[in-house]
């Protein structure tokens, strides 16, 4: 598979694990706390590999050019610290999931279009052949912190 389908993968199942959480409702509180964490992990796994692997030799040959796409990493990574600190049932953690839901869909919208075009007319065809080995390698390896595991969860597993 080439880099674009490894990321295009991880990109639809991202999203549908959005999906998946957009139609629970309070009813479902342990499936959403679930499917958050299921979503926290893939996406994080994501990111780390997509930063190393993707984003780094990009910096090296455009320099200052991809501050924007690590900033969205963490703007992602702080909304995700602060729904795992709240209840699901709680209003707050409604409005602060579409919030993500939304910066998550642009950051991908983005990737696929700007990010694609960057790596095809930067990249020789070995280099992208490299990095799409080097990426399936590292998403392997990656673990994930689970820190922030939410409340619930933590209460249920007694950790
Ligand atoms: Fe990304
Ligand atoms: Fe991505």
């Amino acid at each position: 598979m080439t880099i674009f389908d490894l990321l295009i993968n991880d990109h639809r199942s991202v999203n549908s694990i959005l999906n998946q959480i957009a139609k629970t409702t309070v009813a479902h509180l342990f499936k959403r706390e679930a499917l958050f964490i299921r979503l926290q992990e893939e996406f994080t796994r994501h990111a780390i590999s997509e930063e190393k692997v993707v984003y780094a030799p990009l910096k090296r040959k455009k320099k200052n050019e991809f501050k924007e796409d690590d900033e969205e990493h963490r703007l992602v990574e702080s909304l995700f610290i602060q729904i795992s600190r709240l209840c699901p049932s709680d209003s707050v953690w409604t409005t602060k999931m579409a919030l993500l839901t939304k910066m998550i869909r642009s950051h991908v919208e983005e990737e696929e279009t700007s990010l694609f075009k960057k790596l095809s007319t930067n990249l020789a065809f070995d280099e992208l052949d490299q990095m799409s080995r080097d990426f399936e390698f590292l998403k392997k390896e990656t673990a994930v912190p689970m820190d922030s595991r939410s409340s619930s969860l933590r209460t249920f597993f007694g950790s």
